[in-house]
């Protein structure tokens, strides 16, 4: 195991290079940059999909060309929520049977899907060959502004891995004491399993009941990630509990569509107004995301 993971390393130290070379890049990439965030939690159930799903489309609305990445091998993913059934998945790219442009979903919200499901617990199993078109492929989705990835709860290896890659890290939590005591549980793993310094780990408190809810909450982790881990958690916002979002899920039509006025899409608004105020280095986009995801021990 580790001997793969060592090969996997060094691989890539090569591929570095090569993937970001313009024998994998598309003429015109340096033009625009990605924004890579990927959402997650530790307690499962408190908002990721909606939260992935409805940001993506606010963003869309802002003219923004957006892609949402449905990691989770959960039921209520992504596609359930928007009513869509993909055919392929990024298993099919890996194993070269579909182009990315043949796997990704136009979908009636101003955004584009890829559905992920298994694909990318089988980096590890790529060959080189495998390897090298899946990084082009990849490179494919550098025309988009944003890349969101809607994670799985906890926090298995693919979790990781999104993790590790991204710009942006959104842990999503409620104000339940489980829920807190798990994310607090993942940023730690994250802190220390994931050697990515420079890893922007953020915040949202979903189902609150007042905005002093969500502050005392991400007070509380914000505080106890900076004493005990070092650790900066910044605070992106709350999202009210709401009973549009369980009635939107029930008519699989996002809840930021049903009601753009609602409690829980105005909350959303804020959120998206706060990570655009937050400028993200010039080095990021899909490069180090595919260096970043192929840098993991898969095993
Ligand atoms: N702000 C909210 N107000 C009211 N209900 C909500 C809110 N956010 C989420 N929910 C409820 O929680 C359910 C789970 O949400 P969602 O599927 O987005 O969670 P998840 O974290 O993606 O779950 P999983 O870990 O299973 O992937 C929703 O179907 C909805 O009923
Ligand atoms: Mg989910």
């Amino acid at each position: 195991m580790e001997d793969q993971a060592e090969e996997l390393r060094s691989l890539m130290k090569d591929r570095d290079d090569a993937a970001l070379s313009d024998k994998h890049e598309p003429i015109g990439r340096n033009s625009r940059k990605t924004r890579i965030i990927t959402i997650t939690s530790g307690k499962g159930g408190v908002g990721k999909t909606n939260v992935a799903t409805n940001m993506a489309i606010a963003y869309g609305q802002m003219g923004k060309r957006v892609i949402l990445i449905d990691a989770d091998l959960g039921l209520a993913n992504v596609n359930v929520m928007m009513n869509l059934i993909p055919q392929y998945n990024l298993y099919h790219v890996i194993r070269k049977q579909k182009k990315m442009s043949e796997i990704i979903l136009e979908t009636d919200y101003g955004i584009r899907l890829v559905a992920g499901a298994s694909g990318f617990s089988k980096i590890a199993n790529m060959n080189e060959e495998e390897r090298n078109s899946f990084i082009s492929e990849m490179y494919t989705l550098s025309d988009a502004d944003i890349i969101i990835i809607d994670t799985s709860a906890g926090v298995s290896k693919n979790v990781l891995g999104f993790v590790a890659a991204a710009d942006e890290v959104v842990v999503v939590t409620t104000p339940e004491p489980t829920s807190i005591t798990d994310a607090y549980g993942i940023i730690k793993i994250i802190a220390t399993e994931v050697d990515n310094l420079n890893i922007n780990l953020k915040m949202i408190v979903n189902r609150v009941g007042s905005s002093i809810e969500g502050k005392r909450v991400a007070d509380r982790m914000t505080s106890i990630a900076a004493q005990f881990l070092n650790l900066k958690v910044e605070y992106l916002g709350f999202i009210y509990d709401d009973p549009l979002v369980s009635q939107s899920v029930l008519r699989q039509k996002p809840f930021f569509v049903v009601d753009p006025k609602s409690k829980a899409s105005v909350c959303l608004k804020h959120i998206v107004s706060r990570i655009e105020k937050t400028e993200f280095p010039e080095t990021e986009g899909i490069g180090r995301f595919v260096r970043k995801l192929f840098g993991r021990n898969w095993d």
